[in-house]
């Protein structure tokens, strides 16, 4: 469960990014980030990992405060970033066990697990060569095996698909609603609103810092009296 409580962050001072923002992911649920570009979602997904620091609120993770007991609250999430940058000399394999180490998942439910997710993402052949050789996808593709090695109850991804094959896409969207199904919490951010439409379980809509939305899809469509589309009550409620 991601709880978000009365948030504010200015990068620049009185500039308000984000702007006393609160609504709360709860368990069991795949929940969409929505918003247009420079909305604040990437900030706001930086703040929930503990990246930025928070000016004005609290953050809380299966209760334990970003701000106040960072580690704890690291231990309970799985972060996937917009931008795969990973340690590039290291091979994919190196990569893996590093973070394998990190988080103390034995040898054996490593190798099961690598050996699983690298074929359904189709990286198995590459595993051996160097980061700095991986296109962008295989470097996402890498970063998402990475978290699903050691099975946070909550995962966090901005901007999943982007990049991703249309397998790859298919694949991390069913895994990330079985995450959920078994009683998790999956929270992204994406502009393909199709993929919204059809994964989340509940959506939040930023715009200019701003939550403007939250709730189910059709409750979005229903407000805005749309019953065509997803993008047709975007659109609607972006445009005020
Ligand atoms: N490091 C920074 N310094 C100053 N301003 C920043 C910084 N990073 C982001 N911003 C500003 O914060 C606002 C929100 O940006 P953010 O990256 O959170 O948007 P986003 O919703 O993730 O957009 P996108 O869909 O393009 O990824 C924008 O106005 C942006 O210019
Ligand atoms: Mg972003």
């Amino acid at each position: 469960m991601i709880e978000i409580k009365n948030v504010t962050e200015s990068y620049v001072k009185g500039i308000k990014v984000i702007d006393n923002i609160n609504f709360t992911v709860d368990n069991g649920i795949v929940f969409g980030f929505i918003g247009p570009n420079g909305a604040g979602k990437t900030t706001t997904i930086e703040m929930i990992t503990g990246i930025l620091n928070i000016d004005e609120g609290d953050i809380l993770i299966d209760g334990k405060s970003i701000k106040e007991n960072p580690i704890e609250a690291k231990k309970q999430f799985g972060f996937v970033p917009d931008t795969p940058d990973v340690f590039e000399k290291l091979t994919g394999l190196e990569y893996l066990n590093f973070i394998g180490d990190v988080y103390e998942i034995s040898e054996n439910t490593r190798l099961e697990k690598v050996k699983k997710l690298a074929n359904e993402f189709g990286i198995e052949d590459v595993l051996r060569d160097r980061i700095e050789s991986y296109s962008h996808g295989m470097r996402q593709k890498l970063l998402i095996i990475s978290v699903l090695l050691h099975n946070p109850k909550n995962w966090i991804l901005d901007e999943p698909m982007t990049g991703l094959d249309p397998k790859a896409s298919y694949v991390l969207k069913n895994l990330m609603k079985e995450h959920a199904k078994q009683g998790n919490t999956v929270f992204f951010s994406t502009h393909v609103l199709e993929v919204a439409e059809k994964i989340c379980d509940k959506i939040a809509v930023i715009d200019k810092g701003k939550i403007i939305f939250v709730g189910t899809c059709d409750e979005l469509k229903e407000k805005y009296k749309s019953n065509s589309s997803l993008e047709e009550s975007f659109l609607k409620i972006i445009e005020g």
